[in-house]
């Protein structure tokens, strides 16, 4: 089964994938991020959406242990999350970072071969999702187009297995028409997979096209949260929630937001 946009809600309680309660997280004993409660299941995608500056990588780096909770909890697959990042990858929580990391001076291959785990998928698997990477095989992935890079990095990211996967802006140096093509794939790969996802994107209409549910981001708070399909309806308010004109009413966390 699927659970896309515009499946029914199921009738048994799926206990999230990762769970994001009461969070506050930030640098140097000051939070970047105030009380987020957001949540993914498997085969879910949640859009992390909101400005410039607004917590969004910081809610992704809290979500795999890079950076420690000030208050509140994060619980992935059922656990509380460990403090240590390789901890939680070897458990399936893995990081696509916005700088892509992957080896500019290595070939396609290398940078796959060292993703590649001893029970994990092989490169023919990934590659049955970005099949324009077999040709690709040989090259040096710092003469890859920005998608092209884009599509090594997730590709990496499945070698690892992941049950949740983190995606910070994909998009980031694409053009539309780049990131048309890889944002469904996500899609199709939560899916396949039952993976859950959770991306941050700045392309919004995109991203909630392929989201399950969504949560704005501004100043580090929460302002707005609901089903994808919900935020698609009120984009006047998604703009205001972007600028910060809109407030989440704290007794509701999961619909769109009245009007303050
Ligand atoms: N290493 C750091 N040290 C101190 N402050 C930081 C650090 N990294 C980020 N910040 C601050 O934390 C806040 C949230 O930053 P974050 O990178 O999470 O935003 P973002 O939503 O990902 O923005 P963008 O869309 O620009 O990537 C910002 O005010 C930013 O200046
Ligand atoms: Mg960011």
């Amino acid at each position: 089964m699927t659970t896309s946009a515009t499946s029914e809600t199921p009738l048994i309680e799926v206990k999230p994938a990762l769970n994001i309660a009461g969070l506050a997280v930030g640098y140097g004993g000051v939070p970047a991020v105030r009380d987020l409660n957001a949540h993914v299941r498997a085969g879910e995608i949640l859009a992390l959406l909101g400005p410039n500056g607004a917590g969004k990588t910081t809610t992704l780096l809290a979500s795999v242990g890079a950076l420690p909770a000030l208050s509140g909890t994060i619980t992935a697959l059922g656990e509380p999350l460990d403090r240590r990042v390789e901890a939680n990858a070897r458990r399936g929580i893995i990081l696509v970072p916005d700088s892509r990391g992957v080896f500019h001076r290595l070939s396609v291959d290398d940078n796959l071969r060292l993703a590649r785990r001893k029970h994990g998928p092989s490169v023919d698997d990934v590659f049955d999702y970005f099949p324009a990477l077999r040709s690709m095989r040989s090259r040096r992935c710092g003469t890859l187009s920005g998608g092209e890079q884009q599509m090594l990095a997730l590709a990496k990211a499945l070698l690892c297995a992941p049950k949740i996967l983190l995606v910070d802006e994909l998009s980031l140096g694409l053009s539309p028409i780049a990131v048309e093509g890889l944002l469904p794939r996500l899609r199709q790969i939560a899916d396949d997979q039952h993976m859950a996802v959770v991306l941050v994107e700045q392309h919004i209409e995109l991203a909630l096209s392929i989201a399950d549910t969504a949560v704005v981001l501004h100043h580090g708070r929460s302002v707005m949260s609901g089903s994808a399909t919900e935020l698609r309806g009120r984009r006047d308010m998604v703009e205001a929630a972007y600028f910060g004109s809109v407030e989440e009413p704290s007794g509701d966390r999961t619909g769109v937001p009245e009007r303050q």
